[in-house]
């Protein structure tokens, strides 16, 4: 770059993206977390063209509730970018939020971490967003490594441990060892998954049909990965629509219910960890036997998770101090932090 351009480059502040299946996060060198929102967009068809009508927060309000004209997307839903159009649309929007209206004048590094299955073309379409929404260098993180080095783990080490980050759309787990991802795996079951199988749940046990977001809010406040001791646990209304007469009508469930609601999706979760396990080398195995299991991302707060998994794979497990941020913070320590510039790629 010219002296001119280094000296527009001065000053600006990098910034490093979590691009989560369910939320975006934004960190800002020597400033931290400054922007975590919903990864949804709402599109709006005007005479025919699609323009965007809100982004984040706002558009997460409106889904399960638009008006035919208005689509609420979340374009990540899967771990894979199912619209690249809205994606970059968001991107732009969140990565302008944080820079204001300066952005003009000033030409970031931008750091993004993206899903350690993504393919090349995904990769190039996130790349391009950036580099549209004014980045003057884009480097890429895996997933599983920004949520590693987000939970303090040794990935710099040459000591194996094991991640298993478990966001909307997708659980990843991954084998870390010396700066490298020496195994990954994605399973597409995470939060979605266990709102969908809540939404299922109710309805063939009490002919109720209630909405995603009602559906999310149970799994928060009531969701546990085994039942209570007591068999029951905390009992609480739920309301939605009957599914016999078409009224609205509440019912009274518990936690014990939950619990066998989420069996299926905790299943393949743990599934996916044992098959990470068996793939794993002996010498590396023989260091998760001691460094134990980290988990990470908002479905590591279901209760008893933890304790679940500990239980099937007979090894140490914990969940990293605050979950729905280790990406955000992992991506943005290896912008800042010399020591881990080897995991940044530039493709
Ligand atoms: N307290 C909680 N208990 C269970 N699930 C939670 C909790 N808080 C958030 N989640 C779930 O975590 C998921 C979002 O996690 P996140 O790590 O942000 O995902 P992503 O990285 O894919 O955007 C959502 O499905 C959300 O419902
Ligand atoms: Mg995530």
């Amino acid at each position: 770059m010219s002296w001119f351009g280094n000296l527009f480059k001065f000053g600006a502040p990098n910034i490093a993206i979590d691009l989560g299946t369910a939320n975006t996060l934004v960190y800002v060198q020597d400033q931290g977390i400054v922007l975590n929102e919903p990864s949804v967009v709402a599109m709006e068809t005007l005479n025919g063209i699609q323009v965007v009508k809100a982004v984040g927060e706002d558009a997460k309000m409106m889904m399960g509730k638009t008006p035919d004209s208005i689509e609420a997307i979340r374009p990540l839903r899967d771990g894979v970018i199912a619209d690249i159009e809205v994606a970059e649309h968001m991107i732009k929007h969140f990565i302008r939020k944080v820079t204001g209206s300066r952005s003009m004048f000033r030409y970031p590094e931008i750091t993004i971490c993206v899903p350690s299955g993504s393919t090349s073309v995904e990769r190039r379409a996130i790349r391009d967003a950036a580099s549209n929404a004014g980045a003057s260098q884009v480097y890429l993180i895996l997933e599983p490594m920004a949520a590693a080095i987000g939970a303090h783990m040794p990935v710099t080490e040459p000591v194996g441990s094991m991640v298993v980050d478990i966001g909307g759309g997708t659980t990843e787990v991954a084998v870390l060892s010396l700066r490298g991802l020496a195994y990954t795996t994605s399973v597409r079951v995470g939060g979605d998954k266990m709102d969908e199988a809540i939404i299922s749940y109710v309805r063939r046990h009490h002919n109720l049909l209630i909405g995603d977001a009602t559906a999310e809010r149970i799994k928060q406040d009531f969701g546990c990965a085994v039942v209570p001791e007591d068999g029951v646990g905390e009992q609480f209304t739920l309301k939605g629509r009957d599914l016999v007469n078409g009224v609205p009508k509440e019912i009274t469930i518990n936690q014990a219910n939950i619990a066998e609601a989420l069996a299926e999706p905790i299943g393949a979760i743990v599934e996916g960890v044992r098959i990470a396990l068996e793939n794993t080398a002996p010498e590396l195995a023989a260091d998760i036997v001691d460094q134990g299991i980290v988990l990470t991302g908002g479905g590591a707060l279901i209760r008893g998770l933890d304790e679940y998994l500990r239980e099937e794979t007979g090894l140490p497990v914990t969940v990293a101090e605050d979950p729905l941020t280790c990406v955000a913070v992992g991506t943005g320590r290896a912008m800042e932090e010399a020591i881990f510039h080897g995991v940044l790629m530039t493709q």
